[in-house]
């Protein structure tokens, strides 16, 4: 049977994108019946009307605390029937409130090759160490950062030093792994 997903994000959407695209082309099994997003305004929520997929806006700032902000999410998961969740650059800490109601039921992709390089510029601090071998990771989400016990992981061999250049081929190989991870869990 087709899943619900819901897709959260917090700035570009280009993940976001390539998720709702396989999505469209029967490549998964499943849609996109949410986008969550944190930062009201954000590029990927155009992506998603675009796209005709309902966006829920938040304000994480206009709760008194992570665990309200949660249930607020929660209360549109449950009504949109959400069966799985992709993390796509959101940019928190995923609470206990969403993690009990979704047990291993949430993943994420994060541009390096895990446990090495966790949290913001993953690149960057990659390009920074020297590092020969960059990759990306999907991974299950717990409630530390960028934690969780390793789903699937690409390298991708790179000597330059040409960060755009850099940045377009992890980009490539995020879309492309987090639709083989789906594909796969789903
Ligand atoms: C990606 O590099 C992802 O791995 C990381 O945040 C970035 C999001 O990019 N977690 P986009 O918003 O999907 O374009």
């Amino acid at each position: 049977m087709e899943k619900n997903l819901a897709v959260f994000a917090s700035g570009n959407g280009s993940n976001f994108e390539a998720i709702a695209k396989a999505c469209q082309n029967k490549r998964i099994n499943a849609q996109i019946a949410l986008c969550v997003c944190d930062h009201p305004g954000a590029y990927v929520t155009e992506r998603a009307k675009r796209l005709n997929i309902p966006v829920l806006e938040l304000r994480p700032g206009n709760f008194p605390n992570k665990q309200e902000y949660e249930k607020e999410i929660l209360k549109e998961l449950k009504n949109q029937n959400i069966d799985f969740i992709c993390l796509a650059g959101y940019m928190r800490i995923v609470g206990d409130t969403l993690l009990s109601a979704y047990p291993s039921k949430i993943i994420n992709i994060h541009p390096s090759l895990l446990p090495a390089f966790k949290g913001v510029d993953a690149i960057g601090q990659a390009l920074d160490y020297g590092v020969k071998v960059f990759g990306v990771t999907v991974h299950f989400v717990d409630n530390t950062l960028d934690g969780g016990k390793i789903i699937c992981q690409a390298a991708i061999p790179y000597t330059g030093n040409d960060r755009e250049e850099l940045e377009a081929m992890v980009h490539a190989r995020e879309h492309a792994l987090y639709i083989e991870a789906l594909k796969v869990l789903l």
